[in-house]
């Protein structure tokens, strides 16, 4: 199994949520489920202004290990398990969300994710559908949910799905990016899933944009 490679929702995920985390007033508990090589705890705990502890996860046992060498930072625990499933006995004040969700003919058709597991379905959405099926038991009631919305997957449903389970909802600024050439070989089949709202992007000078942002979910209802 490959390791996914810092991308610009892994930047854009690094500097909202540590934005956000800097505002908490008291030491916390923070989580990050899909955590790759753990590069956007790791930009948290070093712009960090409170000695919180922080939990990391990803199904990926390599991506695990290379996290575990990457961060020196002491109060962190790490473990292997799909979604919140390795937490059962934990409560969390901030829970970041970093697990794969673009629809999976893309993924396969991408370098991003070649060797890493995906398996988000048709509107990239199967993964979050699971995680907030069971994110009562993770996160604290007045907790903060943080996860990347890619238009690469079912926007409309993903918000639609957040406003379901929270109080209040806010987003950064939407970052504009050229989808890689790999697109244009299928591009039938992506119009297709664009007309069925499965996915989103926009053609500008035969140029393909995709757009990217965090949504910030604060208190669950
Ligand atoms: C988009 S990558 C993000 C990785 C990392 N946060 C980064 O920015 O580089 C998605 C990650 O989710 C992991 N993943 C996929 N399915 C998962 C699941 N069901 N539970 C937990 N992690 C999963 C993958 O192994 C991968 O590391």
């Amino acid at each position: 199994m490959k390791i996914f490679k810092e991308n610009l929702t892994s930047k854009i995920l690094q500097k909202n949520s540590s934005k956000l985390i800097n505002k908490l007033k008291i030491k916390s508990n923070i989580l990050e489920i899909g955590c790759g090589d753990g590069n956007i705890t790791n930009f948290i705990i070093k712009k960090r202004k409170k000695n919180h502890n922080f939990f990391l996860s990803d199904v990926s046992e390599v991506a695990v290990k290379k996290a575990k060498k990457k961060i020196s930072y002491k109060k962190c625990q790490f473990k292997i398990g799909k979604w919140l499933d390795p937490w059962e006995q934990n409560k969390f004040d901030v829970i970041i969300s970093d697990v794969s969700s673009i629809n999976d003919f893309i993924a396969k058709e991408s370098e991003w994710y070649n060797g890493v597991e995906c398996n988000s379905g048709i509107d990239g959405l199967k993964n979050i559908e699971k995680i907030l099926a069971s994110i009562k038991k993770n996160l604290k009631k007045n907790g903060l949910f943080i996860l990347p919305v890619i238009s690469l997957s079912n926007e409309k449903k993903m918000i639609r799905l957040l406003d379901n389970k929270f109080k209040k909802i806010s987003f950064s600024e939407k970052i504009y990016w050229p989808i890689p050439s790999f697109f244009k070989n299928k591009l039938a089949k992506y119009k297709n899933l664009k007309k069925k709202s499965k996915i989103n992007f926009e053609e500008k000078f035969g140029i393909y944009l995709a757009y990217t942002y965090s949504a910030n979910c604060f208190g669950l209802k």
